[in-house]
């Protein structure tokens, strides 16, 4: 009996997983995995996990428009998306992705909005993954289940520095036009009964899910002026931290997503029916001290990681201490809006001597044979003084 059950549990084991029904990758699941390469941006990963989930299972998709400073997340979230539709088995129709720039999508000497650049790119993705010889049906289904990603949105509002910008208009306009579904023709070719001939598809872009985000700098200092003339500002949260060096200190926090209206966003210069089309305005939290340095010892393509795998090929061990990781997350968090951008300056400044001699004599010298550099307070306050 015993024997019998093992046996059956090792066959389960070496069987090839079942896929599971897309209902069954909850947002929680979802979440957890976009997590592994956004740190700090909880509420934001939360909406887009619920986004992906109706987008995936339902087929109606939650398009969101992210707001967030410099440095704080917003490509980096796109990028996650990718990779979540790469890593899970049951996810790979809907791998067809892109992420373009705003500018990209208007004729600027012809104020003319290119919708059709926009669906080449989704296209050019969707032959990737179709392999050679796809069928009409194949594209048109493949195309459907795009997830299509604008980013700098912010650079294309109806208003430039109080002037009107043509420009704008007519990408917001392109846009919430294709947002807003229905079937747009697209032609290209595609094959029937081995031969290839042109088509013009039927594009359904109600099924496609649009994840839009924009820095919309000056917007933090619009809204701050308009909630401090009409006196809400006394509700402005405070933080309190203590920094590497221990001392106290009290942070005013001005976080736009207790004050921000939507007729901020139009105020700035966004078309009230484009800002309509998005089921949610997602708001990047700028990044705490905290999470700088969780950021700079672990994101995937953090300064300190990246210079480690450097050392690691001259047989170098790189290491940094806590107080050295803290001082240059406080150092990266009093940029103004650069957030986690800020580290790669300051952390290059700190490591470069050592790129450039790292001194190998003077290094421990380990077990292994390899050397250990750590990274400490003094290298830091000498680097950044
Ligand atoms: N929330 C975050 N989690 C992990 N890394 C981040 C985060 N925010 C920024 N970074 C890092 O900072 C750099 C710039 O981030 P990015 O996403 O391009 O900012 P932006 O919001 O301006 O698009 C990237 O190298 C990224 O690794
Ligand atoms: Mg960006």
């Amino acid at each position: 009996m015993m024997t019998r059950d093992l046996k059956m549990v090792r066959d389960e084991d070496q069987q090839p997983q079942e896929p599971r029904p897309l209902t069954e990758i909850t947002p929680p699941v979802i979440f957890a995995e976009l997590r592994k390469g956004v740190l700090g941006q909880d509420r934001a990963l939360r909406f887009a996990a619920v986004a992906i989930y109706k987008h995936t299972s339902a087929r109606s998709s939650g398009n969101m428009l992210l707001i967030g400073n410099s440095g704080t997340g917003k490509t980096t979230i796109m990028n996650s998306v990718q990779r979540l539709y790469e890593s899970i088995p049951e996810y790979h129709g809907f791998r067809v992705m892109t992420i373009l720039n705003a500018n990209l999508l208007v004729d600027t000497d012809r104020a003319e909005f290119r919708g059709d650049r926009l669906l080449a790119a989704v296209e050019q993705r969707a032959r990737m993954l179709l392999g050679s010889q796809p069928t009409a049906e194949q594209l048109t289904e493949a195309m459907q289940r795009a997830t299509i990603c604008i980013d700098e949105i912010d650079k294309m509002t109806t208003l430039i520095l109080g002037r009107a910008n043509p420009v704008g208009v007519v990408l917001q306009q392109g846009l919430l036009t294709l947002m807003e579904g229905g079937t747009v023709p697209y032609r290209t070719l595609a094959w029937a009964d081995g031969v290839e001939e042109k088509v013009t598809l039927e594009i359904d872009t109600q099924r496609m899910m649009f994840i839009c985000g924009g820095a919309f700098e000056g917007l933090y200092d619009q809204v701050h002026e308009r909630v401090s003339q009409s006196g809400e500002l006394q509700q402005m949260r405070t933080e309190t931290i203590r920094t590497a060096e221990g001392r106290i200190r009290i942070l005013e926090r001005f976080d736009l997503a207790q004050f921000l209206k939507l007729k901020d966003l139009f105020a700035y210069g966004m078309v009230p029916q484009f800002i309509s089309r998005f089921d949610k305005l997602v708001l990047l939290d700028d990044l705490s001290i905290a999470t700088l340095q969780q950021i700079l010892l672990e994101a995937r393509d953090s300064p300190f990681v990246l210079s480690r795998r450097d050392f690691a090929s001259r047989g170098i061990r790189l290491e940094i201490d806590d107080t050295a990781a803290a001082m240059l997350a406080e150092r990266a968090a009093r940029e103004p809006r650069s957030g986690a951008r800020a580290l790669r300056d300051l952390f290059t400044e700190v490591v470069n001597p050592y790129e450039f001699d790292p001194g190998i004599e003077q290094l421990e010298r380990l077990p292994d044979g390899t050397r250990k550099l750590v990274i400490d307070a003094e290298k830091v306050r000498s680097a950044l003084r």
